[in-house]
């Protein structure tokens, strides 16, 4: 294979987390990694609600800690719910200073949504559901107009180099529909903000790329996995047949919109005292379990809303025109659909793995603040906190070296993984690894996975997959509770003594 060095530090993803950090590295030289072109391909762009942060009055880094650790069933870690919201309006300042239009009061004020199981209006917003958009065309502007900033687009991170205890380069190849002989890439440092895993599952509302290949790299590598069974599943995922599946922002149900099924029974009153706003793995729950019984779960804006859904949600008017729905008039079909991963690379207060050279931060990340359930709007938050105090410790880390552009030779084409396969996996995670779970089909995902990799044992993309998939189903066998977002049925009692769950792929591997 052929070898690159270069002495800028590498970022492998292309969303939220990645360009903050290229940012806050400037003027270090960089080269970032993305396989599609900067704006599409990264679960960023499509976050609906926005960015939680203490920003009112009367509301306080406290409050939004409490409400992180209430929401996490017992397993965030306080100590960095506390430096994570402490530091988060100093973040909203910042992306206001990139150029984000967000959504401004007429005094100045930040306008700000209501999500679950959030005791204040927290959400700072951009046009109802435009937030991730918003954000992620201010930074890809700056990034574009940053010297020090190398965007390689169209390439594809497939794997570490790693002696188990130090990674010291990326093996890339060209993300074309052929694939690519690989590349290896060394750099002063890595960066890994490639997101998460909820495209392993059949009904996800993340991105076609987004399935677990980050994670799965570094778990492949040698890195030690935080809390990988906590896969939590949005309960309202417009049901409408595309995949993904285009999301109904909680934010509607802050503002008033109720969950009722076909019958027109409002059934989350009987769920929750706080009923729509109850903390998202009851509300998933509760509508997988509508779903099940083919009672067909609804969103009805209509009362709360009008027609004013039409305007102020852009993005779920689209969506819904696309699918002959019309909100103003019926309700929305919706479903369960695997959202976010609490879980991934276990990193410290400064985003370093369990090995050296390997920084992570955003989705592919687990930093212990999001427990067994994310608060609603902490995902982009958690991103930029841990993208800025990664740049900095790599900018005291990592030795500087030239700053000349990467420039990769032509290659010849490689192999990709059969989508055949890719399929059974996503069945397979949703069917036996979901929002229900039980040993007897845990297992069973555990040896659908290892068949699956046995395939295609070169494909590195699909071994990816795979090492996360196996990742999220050993971990969800080991806990014989449920907690938040991880529900098994042969064990539905909460133990007393909250524990996060740390595996290594090797450990993961020996429950198959
Ligand atoms: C939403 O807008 O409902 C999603 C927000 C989030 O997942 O944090």
């Amino acid at each position: 294979m052929q070898d690159i060095t270069t002495g800028r530090i590498i970022i492998v993803g292309a969303g939220l987390g990645a360009l903050y950090a290229a940012l806050c590295l400037a003027p270090r030289p960089v080269v970032l990694i993305s396989p599609d072109t900067l704006g599409s391909g990264a679960s960023s762009a499509w976050a609906q609600g926005g960015v939680a942060a203490a920003m009112a009055q009367a509301d306080s880094p406290e409050a939004h800690a409490l409400d992180t650790i209430a929401a996490g069933a017992g397993t965030v870690e306080a100590r960095v719910a506390a430096t994570v919201t402490e530091e988060a309006r100093a973040h909203i300042l910042a992306l206001t200073d990139f150029g984000t239009a967000f959504d401004r009061s007429a005094d100045g004020g930040y306008v700000m949504s209501r999500e679950a199981a959030h005791s204040f209006a927290r959400v700072v917003r951009v046009q109802g559901d435009q937030a991730g958009a918003e954000i992620m065309r201010a930074l890809i502007e700056r990034v574009r107009d940053t010297p020090s900033i190398q965007v390689l687009e169209g390439v594809l991170a497939r794997g570490l180099d790693s002696d188990g205890t130090k990674v010291t380069g990326v093996e890339i190849e060209l993300a074309r529909p052929e694939g690519s002989a690989p590349v290896m890439l060394r750099g002063a440092g890595v960066l890994l903000a490639g997101g998460g895993s909820g495209g392993l599952y059949a009904l996800t509302t993340n991105p076609a790329r987004i399935r677990g290949q980050v994670i799965g790299m570094a778990a492949r590598a040698g890195a030690l996995i935080a809390d990988a069974e906590f896969v939590q599943f949005h309960p309202t995922a417009i049901d409408c047949g595309e995949d993904p599946a285009p999301l109904a922002t909680e934010a509607l149900r802050g503002a008033g919109a109720h969950l009722i099924n076909r019958e027109g029974a409002r059934f989350m009153a009987d769920v929750h005292p706080l009923a729509e706003l109850a903390p998202r793995d009851i509300v998933a729950r509760a509508i997988f379990a509508q779903t099940q019984a083919g009672l067909r779960p609804m969103l009805d804006t209509r009362a709360a809303l009008g027609a004013a859904v039409m305007t102020d949600y852009p993005a779920v008017a689209a969506a819904c025109a696309r699918n002959g729905i019309d909100p103003v008039a019926q309700p929305i079909p919706v479903a369960a659909a695997a959202h976010y991963h609490m879980g991934g690379v276990a990193t410290d207060a400064q985003g370093r793995s369990s090995l050296a050279g390997l920084w992570v931060c955003g989705e592919a990340s687990s930093t212990g603040l999001h427990g067994a359930n994310r608060l609603a709007s902490n995902g982009l938050l958690e991103a930029l906190v841990f993208a800025r105090r990664a740049a900095q410790d790599m900018l005291e880390e990592c030795s500087a070296g030239d700053s000349d552009a990467v420039t990769l030779p032509d290659l010849d084409a490689g192999e990709t993984p059969d989508e055949a396969l890719v399929t059974q996996l996503r069945q397979t995670m949703t069917s036996h690894v979901g929002v229900l779970r039980d040993a007897a089909g845990l297992q069973c995902a555990l040896a659908t996975i290892a068949q699956i990799e046995a395939m295609q044992p070169n494909c590195a993309q699909l071994q990816n997959m795979t090492a996360t998939a196996t990742l999220i189903a050993a971990a969800a066998l080991a806990r014989r509770e449920s907690r938040g977002a991880h529900c098994r049925i042969d064990y539905p009692e909460t133990l007393d003594e909250a524990a996060r769950s740390f595996l290594t792929l090797a450990e993961a591997a020996a429950f198959r």
